[in-house]
């Protein structure tokens, strides 16, 4: 569904008397001129910035993490897949890290699913140490190798759409938007749910005053459910999100580092909300996957080894930069920073 839509032109919605919720962030950041397809979005100069660019010492546990898996639990070819790679910079790391484990990178069929041309740019530019040559990018994930499969991604599953829906006095109301054409204007209205189905799935929440789902999300991971039962594997997903029942909707726009309306700058800023992690342990639990960590990003940086590596790297540094990596390491695990909101979910068969 994703970058597929029909009406490949945001400004087109404007024709249409209202339009679901999900249908205007797909195309606000997945139509030919929304903000995945036409801009760069990472980085300190940019809109936002994520863990990897944060510090180097993000990649580098993360390759740590991964060079033991396949080295304990796989040991043969593999393929290793980023998903969503953005500048690059988490392989670089990885990469990098894996220069004590030479094995890992001469067994593994890369494959790096971006839907970002000019991030995929930057991305061939960026990732050279193992020669281009072992790299394939493809915009969607096509399963296609037998092969055990290392997936993972940072940032990710938040980027994919969702639907609202609001209970009230035991009726349930989704969130539309509309477009008035005087004030030139986006706004949202809510409009009662009269498909049965949709009833039906509601009524599992009906304790709940509101619900936010993402069907395609969901979808996504659980194909990736359905490949590792099929040909083994592991996958490791971070992103920021929730395992329980949310107060408030998490629906949020950055445009340049700062909070913004989803209907602002249409096109040219970031529309992500917070994974409902706990839809996805139900899938990954209904393949019969292991879940073999789910945690805050805090103690899954700390449990494997943040902290020491942060030692060494004090040690080798001046004292300007030493206050640097320890803001660094902060901004990545402190609860009240990156370190709590953030999850690590680890489901595999191996
Ligand atoms: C929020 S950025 C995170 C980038 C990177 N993982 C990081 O941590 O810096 C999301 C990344 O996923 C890519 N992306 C978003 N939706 C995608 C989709 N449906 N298919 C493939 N790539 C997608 C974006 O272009 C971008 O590279």
């Amino acid at each position: 569904m994703l970058g597929k839509s029909k009406i490949n032109n945001i400004k087109l919605l404007n024709n249409k008397k209202n339009f679901r919720l999900d249908k205007f962030i797909e195309l606000a950041l997945y139509a030919s001129n929304g903000y995945y397809l036409s801009k760069k979005p990472i980085g300190r100069k940019f809109d936002f910035i994520t863990s990897p660019e944060i510090s180097q010492m993000f990649g580098e546990i993360i390759g740590v993490y991964l060079l033991y898996n396949w080295k304990e639990k796989i040991n043969s070819k593999f393929n290793l897949i980023e998903l969503g790679p953005g500048n690059g910079t988490l392989f670089k790391d990885i990469e990098r890290t894996a220069k004590i484990l030479p094995n890992f990178f001469e067994n593994a069929n890369v494959n790096l699913i971006e839907i970002n041309k000019e991030l995929r740019k930057i991305q061939e530019k960026n990732l050279n140490y193992f020669g281009k040559s072992k790299i394939r990018w493809s915009k969607t994930l096509n399963f296609r190798s037998k092969l055990p499969s290392i997936i993972y991604s940072n940032e990710f599953f938040d980027c994919f759409p969702v639907r609202q829906f609001l209970n009230n006095n035991n009726q349930w109301f989704e969130r539309y938007v509309k477009f008035n054409e005087k004030e030139s204007k986006y706004y949202s209205i809510n409009k009662r749910v009269i498909s049965k189905k949709i009833l039906d799935y509601l009524n599992k929440y009906k304790k709940q005053k509101i619900y936010e789902v993402s069907y395609p999300r969901n979808k996504y991971f659980e194909r990736i459910c359905k490949y590792l039962k099929k040909n083994r594997g592991i996958c490791i997903l971070i992103d920021y999100g929730y395992n329980e029942k949310i107060k408030n909707f998490t629906l949020q726009a950055i445009y340049n580092h700062k909070k913004t309306s989803i209907f602002d700058n249409l096109g040219q800023q970031d529309i992500s909300s917070h994974v409902n992690f706990k839809e996805l342990i139900e899938i990954a639990k209904q393949n019969k996957l292991k879940i073999n960590e789910f945690i805050s990003q805090r103690d899954f940086l700390i449990k494997y080894g943040i902290l020491e590596r942060k030692k060494k790297l004090l040690n080798k540094n001046s004292n300007l930069k030493k206050n640097l990596i320890n803001d660094e390491v902060d901004r990545l695990i402190n609860s009240d920073r990156m370190g709590r909101l953030f999850k690590c979910l680890v489901v595999s068969n191996l």
